[in-house]
């Protein structure tokens, strides 16, 4: 099987985000009169959601054609004709905070992440707006804008800074909801900034000493997961499970303890 070189591929994702990014900013106008909703009435698309997710497919299909995608709007398929023995499985969440997009809330970013064996190697988050842009490859730290980054210190719920997220579904909002109505009174604040990737990326650098959301899907948290973890934070699901769709938890270690053991109670 020939070798993937993580770096190799986190070139490439980093390459096929920036495009993706200008095209979403060039589309921005155009694309939000173009609003369609998906799983619920409040779960929205847009074209410039699919147009980039296409846009990066197509780079991928370029570059490494016998590669597999699994993208929110397009689902999981091979990049080109056909997949080959040893693919990378790519994650890509094309513009992660939809909403935020529609709305000119500038947290809106593209998220990308290659999966070798199971395993994500590599990884980028760009937000679209700012031109922040986050990257990790497994074992060799993660980085913004050439700065190599490490999470919080912050050892008590008192002094947290959390970030969540809500899912499209009323029954999960309602539950994350009562969660929050806890959860609240006993931390510094909350921050929901509407895209788990940059929940995820402002965890790795501190701007959020920790973050959690239940429901997420695996494009939204590949990226973001790795570069927090390089970042020095535990990322896992609770009780010492991955993390995943039933739960994930980026904080430094004390505070993941305590954030476990105050969330695992709540979610039953
Ligand atoms: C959503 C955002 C949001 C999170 C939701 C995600 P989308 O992704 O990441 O912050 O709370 O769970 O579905 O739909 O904007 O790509
Ligand atoms: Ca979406
Ligand atoms: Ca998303
Ligand atoms: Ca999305």
């Amino acid at each position: 099987m020939p070798v993937v070189e993580p770096t190799e591929l986190l070139s490439l994702a980093v390459e096929l985000v920036r495009k993706a990014a200008v095209g979403i900013a060039e589309q921005r106008t155009a694309a939000v009169t173009s609003i369609e909703t998906k799983s619920t009435p409040t779960d929205p698309v847009t074209a410039a959601d699919r147009a980039a997710e296409q846009l990066v497919v197509d780079g991928l299909a370029a570059a490494r054609p016998g590669d597999l995608v699994l993208g929110e709007e397009g689902g999981f398929r091979p990049v080109g004709a056909e997949a080959s023995p040893d693919a990378v499985r790519w994650l890509l969440d094309p513009i992660d905070g939809t909403v935020n997009f529609v709305y000119g809330i500038p947290a809106y970013a593209v998220s990308l992440a290659a999966e070798v064996d199971g395993v994500v190697v590599a990884g980028v988050v760009r937000n679209v707006v700012t031109g922040e842009e986050w990257t990790a490859v497994r074992g060799q730290g993660a980085w913004r804008d050439g700065e190599r980054l490490r999470g919080s210190s912050v050892a008590t719920l008192a002094g947290a800074l959390v970030g969540t997220g809500f899912g499209y579904a009323r029954e999960r909002r309602r539950e994350q909801a009562e969660v929050l109505l806890r959860l609240l009174p006993e931390i510094r604040d909350i921050r929901r900034i509407g895209s788990a990737a940059l929940d995820l990326c402002a965890a790795a650098e501190g701007r959020l000493d920790a973050y959690y959301e239940r429901g997420l899907n695996p494009w939204d948290r590949a990226a973001g997961g790795l570069i927090a973890e390089e970042a020095g934070l535990l990322v896992t699901g609770l009780r010492g499970e991955d993390a995943g769709e039933a739960m994930t938890l980026a904080a430094p270690p004390a505070l993941h303890a305590l954030l476990d053991d105050f969330l695992t109670p709540l979610h039953g």
